[in-house]
């Protein structure tokens, strides 16, 4: 099956294909992507010729750095599909970003006896914020499980809906089971409730488009590694009425309009959210980030992604041996052997060149829901060719025989 020749060349672009580790067939994308060039010396002009703060310069540099800024957030906004430059946070990633929301949202809206409502497929940073902030309120925490093909339960959603339910917390894509959820019932089940809407886009964002407006959801929120970009950045959405009631979640610079001994008050939205100095640098490299992605021929990248997913799906399910974890067949696959435990089959795999991951992948309720304590996973991006796939499981059988 030929490669689309677009893809081929868009490998081109990435100087890791060129270092020392060009032989190495990296399926760890959706823990985080491969970086383009034009990403990397964005990043690195920022340091070479640039290097003031913003938000503070009474002087040019000062200024033109604020103006970087500022365009990453414009692009940000532009790349999430939402109506106001006010509604875009930068944060240092998803986990940052939904502990920020869990704190607000949570001192704003929760009392003793609210309930709060999570999927069974959660990664911690989208599970262990709301259990907590549910504790400090007196609130209850609560599981939507999962039905028997791994898919969320949307009878029993909307058995546990009430109006008791304030809030409802629940990812775009599980970076385990790696299919789409029902985000659409999700949002509209939790407002015919009154309840607030939170998604974790960390899986979704580095694979398709993204319309907050259109959702309607309250919060949204993505990494920017994962599609490209540089660690150490998050994307934020909140809706603007919101954002301007909940409280602050860091205080200190950059945040505040007025100080003194008695009382602080905040700044305009969306300096309310961004105390101290940012990740400046890896912010002005999110542009490159989208100007690379908007080149990008989506569909054609979504097709090829799904076509390995598929690939290693089929041929892993010849093998009585293993289980797959399944909804749809977008971009990764996570799997256990009845007898070789993950970690055994990541360094097998590790001594062919190939790079997964294992263990409970940040999702130790799933885990517990699946009846396993840990799994393997591979994961695609648009730079993964059909030799990737067959390394992986050349060291599987490999595996096998080893163990065995
Ligand atoms: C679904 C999901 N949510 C949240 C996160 C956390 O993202 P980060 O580590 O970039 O904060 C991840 C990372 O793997 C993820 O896959």
């Amino acid at each position: 099956m030929p490669i689309p020749p677009t893809i081929i060349n868009l490998k081109e672009d990435f100087p890791f294909f060129k270092s020392e580790n060009k032989k190495l067939s990296y399926l760890d994308s959706a823990a985080t992507a491969l970086k383009p060039k034009s990403v990397i010396a964005s990043i690195s002009h920022y340091y070479e010729n640039l290097g003031a703060s913003v938000h503070r310069g009474a002087y040019k540099l000062g200024d033109d750095v604020t103006s970087l800024y500022e365009k990453a957030r414009e692009e940000s906004r532009k790349f999430l599909g939402a109506k106001n430059k006010e509604e875009i946070i930068f944060t240092s990633g998803t986990t940052h970003s939904l502990n920020l929301v869990a704190s607000s949202l949570g001192e704003y809206c929760l009392k003793e006896g609210d309930e709060v409502l999570v999927t069974a497929s959660e990664h911690h940073a989208n599970f262990i914020p709301w259990q907590q902030i549910a504790k400090r309120k007196g609130a209850l925490f609560r599981v939507i499980p999962l039905d028997k093909d791994f898919r969320i339960n949307l009878e029993k959603a909307k058995e546990l809906m009430s109006s008791k339910t304030k809030i409802l917390a629940f990812s775009h894509v599980s970076n385990v089971l790696g299919g789409l959820s029902p985000v659409k019932e999700l949002i509209d089940l939790a407002k015919s409730v009154g309840a607030y809407t939170v998604v974790d886009g960390a899986q979704w964002a580095p694979h398709g488009k993204v319309s907050v407006t259109e959702l309607n959801c309250d919060f949204y929120t993505f990494s920017a590694h994962k599609i490209m970009g540089p660690t150490g950045v998050g994307v934020l959405y909140g809706k603007k009425e919101l954002l301007e009631k909940i409280p602050p979640y860091q205080t200190g610079g950059n945040m505040i309009a007025t100080v003194n001994e008695k009382e602080s008050t905040w700044n305009m939205l969306p300096n309310k959210f961004e105390a101290g100095t940012p990740n400046i640098a890896g912010v002005i490299g999110m542009t490159a980030c989208y100007e690379y992605i908007k080149k990008l021929d989506q569909e054609e990248i979504m097709k090829h992604e799904k076509k390995l997913t598929k690939i290693l799906l089929h041929e892993l399910k010849k093998n009585l041996n293993i289980t797959t974890y399944q909804q749809d067949p977008l971009s990764l696959v996570s799997f256990s052997h009845k007898t070789i435990h993950p970690h055994d089959i990541s360094f097998m795999a590790d001594s062919h060149g190939v790079c997964i991951r294992s263990g409970h992948l940040c999702a130790q309720p799933l885990m517990q829901a699946l009846g396993v304590s840990a799994l393997s996973r591979a994961s695609f991006y648009f730079y993964n060719d059909e030799t990737d796939v067959e390394r992986l499981l050349r060291s599987l059988y490999e595996a096998e025989t080893l163990f065995s």
